[in-house]
């Protein structure tokens, strides 16, 4: 790739603080990570619904819908997956700069792909969400059919079958979907934001 010179940062004059007054709210990533059909996608939406619905500022970057088009033709080795979580982190940031609210809906396998991203933000601007269903969970309701062929070898590098999941360590909130309603789970989240100030209480 040519190496591009000669650009220079331009600040701009409305900043992230004029939003949030303007907004009346902070902005934060909201990132979900966990298995293939953990249930990221539902719960983010759902979280959404619900700040949506108080009239916050929000938007959802969903793992299946960006690989059809910012991320088309990237595929799933660490590399990939790499520039994939670097890009959707670049595109989360300049959503936090905007002034929303972001839930990306991510596989997101790997600590250090996860960390370059909260280290893109300030303090308290990533939030990392554990979807912590098990893979016997995950892979009993197979939503999609891929673990099916995962296990019958069609699908290479599938996460929690061939490739590797690293599950958080550090994670502001862990949510248990195998073992909750999609209603409780998001409620955690809420529960959440309102306790360190993100959003006001209801
Ligand atoms: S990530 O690892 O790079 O974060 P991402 O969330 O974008 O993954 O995409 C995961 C989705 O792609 C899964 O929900 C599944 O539908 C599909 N998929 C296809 N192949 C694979 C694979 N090898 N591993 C995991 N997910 C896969």
């Amino acid at each position: 790739m040519e190496v591009v010179k000669n650009i220079v940062w331009h600040n701009a004059t409305i900043t992230k603080e004029d939003r949030h007054r303007m907004n009346g709210h902070k902005s934060a990533i909201l990132w979900y990570t966990g298995l293939s059909g953990a249930g990221k996608s539902t719960l983010a939406n759902k979280v959404e619904e619900k700040l949506f619905e108080r009239g916050y500022h929000t938007y959802v970057l969903d793992g299946d819908n960006i690989r059809m088009g910012l991320n088309k033709g990237l595929g799933f080795d660490a590399e990939s997956r790499k520039e994939n979580i670097r890009r959707i982190g670049e595109v989360a940031k300049l959503f936090v700069d905007a002034g929303a609210i972001v839930s990306t809906a991510f596989v997101s396998p790997y600590i250090a792909d996860r960390d370059m991203v909260r280290a893109l933000v300030k303090d308290g601007e990533f939030i990392e969400i554990y979807v912590a269903a098990s893979l016997d969970v995950c892979e009993s309701r197979d939503t999609k059919g891929l673990y099916k062929k995962a296990r019958a070898g069609e699908i290479k590098n599938f996460t929690g079958i061939s490739d590797p999941y690293e599950a958080p360590e550090n994670a502001e909130l862990t949510v248990d979907t195998g073992n909750q309603t999609l209603e409780e789970s998001a409620q955690v989240v809420i529960d959440y934001l309102e306790a360190n100030g993100y959003i006001e209480k209801a």
